[in-house]
């Protein structure tokens, strides 16, 4: 019952911004954490979003949410992130068209130190991070990195909205209901190089591309819609997504939290401890499994063929290059 759960604290970076819109009243009315769980919202922005943020919060306390417990607004990450259970990096700035992700590294990898540390300091033992902040993997390896204390597979970057985006596709090409495409694995960065993989996917249980049939289509279309997904969304909106990658937060949180069911799995950038050839450090997305206590594994043994293989080469590639590139903010 909602009268005896001890609240647990959800912290939301950039909470004024887009994705903080779409994000906040779903978490205030369970969706994140089950319909008896009451929450803290504690929402960090920017001194010039302050003002916006004052509106959203009055919108909150005019849902009269019943498992809102309380909302913190402030600018100070270590006021920001004390106690919380669950932190959702989403706070820094958004390509604009043209731009690739990795264009913003300068300016959004130093924000991911800082906060890093301070989720060290003043979380909660339970700590799970997810950072939703473009570049996504490389700002979720520079806030592990500067976090030490807090065990690195506490860390998660979101590549469930490319796994959302590539499932969506399948179904509409097979003529299926979305729920039919299972074990969809988004390999790599959250970037043009991620590979979706529809020959590990299943559809109704069958292989993804069997059922398909058209493997021109597979490599020519399907996989170049995924990866670019994201900039056509910014093309058409004139800004880059918010409803869906919200959807996809609160998504990515439910099967972190869940035991993923049968034999499904989940698409997670998690820390590489050198699975499938990949560089060990880098958070690379993967096939994962939840086993309902916060713990998971990467799924391992999956056939990966030589075009497979080129792609995760090339993605894990882009991720060292990315890694290079930020070295002067790494554990700073
Ligand atoms: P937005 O500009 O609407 O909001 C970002 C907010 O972050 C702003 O309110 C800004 O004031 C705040 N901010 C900036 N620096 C901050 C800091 N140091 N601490 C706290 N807050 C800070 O952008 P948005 O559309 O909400 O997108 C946010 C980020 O999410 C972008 O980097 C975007 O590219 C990324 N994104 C990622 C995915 C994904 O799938 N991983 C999907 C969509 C968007
Ligand atoms: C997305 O995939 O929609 C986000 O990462 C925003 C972007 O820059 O494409």
């Amino acid at each position: 019952m909602s009268a005896t759960k001890k609240p647990l604290h959800v912290t939301i970076t950039g909470a004024g911004g887009q994705i903080g819109y779409q994000l906040i009243f779903r978490i205030a009315s369970g969706q994140l954490l089950g319909p008896d769980q009451p929450v803290v919202l504690r929402l960090l922005e920017i001194e010039p979003a302050m003002k916006a943020l004052q509106g959203t919060v009055m919108e909150l306390d005019d849902c009269a949410f019943p498992l809102l417990s309380d909302i913190v607004t402030t600018t100070d990450a270590n006021v920001a992130f004390k106690d919380c259970s669950w932190a959702l990096l989403v706070g820094a700035f958004p390509r604009k068209q043209g731009m690739e992700r990795k264009d913003l590294l300068q300016t959004n990898g130093k924000i991911f130190g800082p906060q890093g540390r301070a989720i060290a300091a003043h979380a909660a033992k339970d700590i799970r991070v997810c950072v939703v902040g473009n570049p996504a993997n490389t700002n979720c390896m520079i806030a592990r990195l500067s976090a030490p204390e807090v065990p690195p597979e506490r860390f998660f970057a979101m590549t469930r909205l490319d796994e959302n985006r590539a499932k969506a596709q399948l179904a509409k090409k097979a003529g299926v209901a979305v729920k039919d495409v299972t074990n969809m694995t988004i390999w790599g960065n959250h970037s043009a190089t991620q590979f979706p993989d529809a020959w590990n996917a299943r559809i109704g249980g069958k292989p993804a591309h069997q059922v398909i049939g058209d493997e021109a289509w597979l490599r020519e279309t399907f996989i170049p819609t995924v990866q670019q997904r994201g900039a056509k969304v910014i093309e058409a909106r004139g800004a880059s997504s918010a409803g869906s990658a919200a959807n996809a937060l609160i998504d990515m949180v439910n099967s972190i939290r869940a035991k993923t069911p049968g034999d499904d799995w989940t698409s997670l950038a998690v820390p590489s401890r050198g699975e499938y050839g990949v560089p060990e450090g880098l958070q690379f997305g993967y096939p994962v499994r939840c086993d309902g206590n916060g713990g998971y594994k990467i799924v391992e043994g999956l056939k990966l063929d030589a075009f497979a293989q080129e792609k995760l080469k090339a993605t894990a590639k882009e991720l060292e290059e990315e890694r290079d590139a930020v070295k002067q903010f790494l554990g700073a």
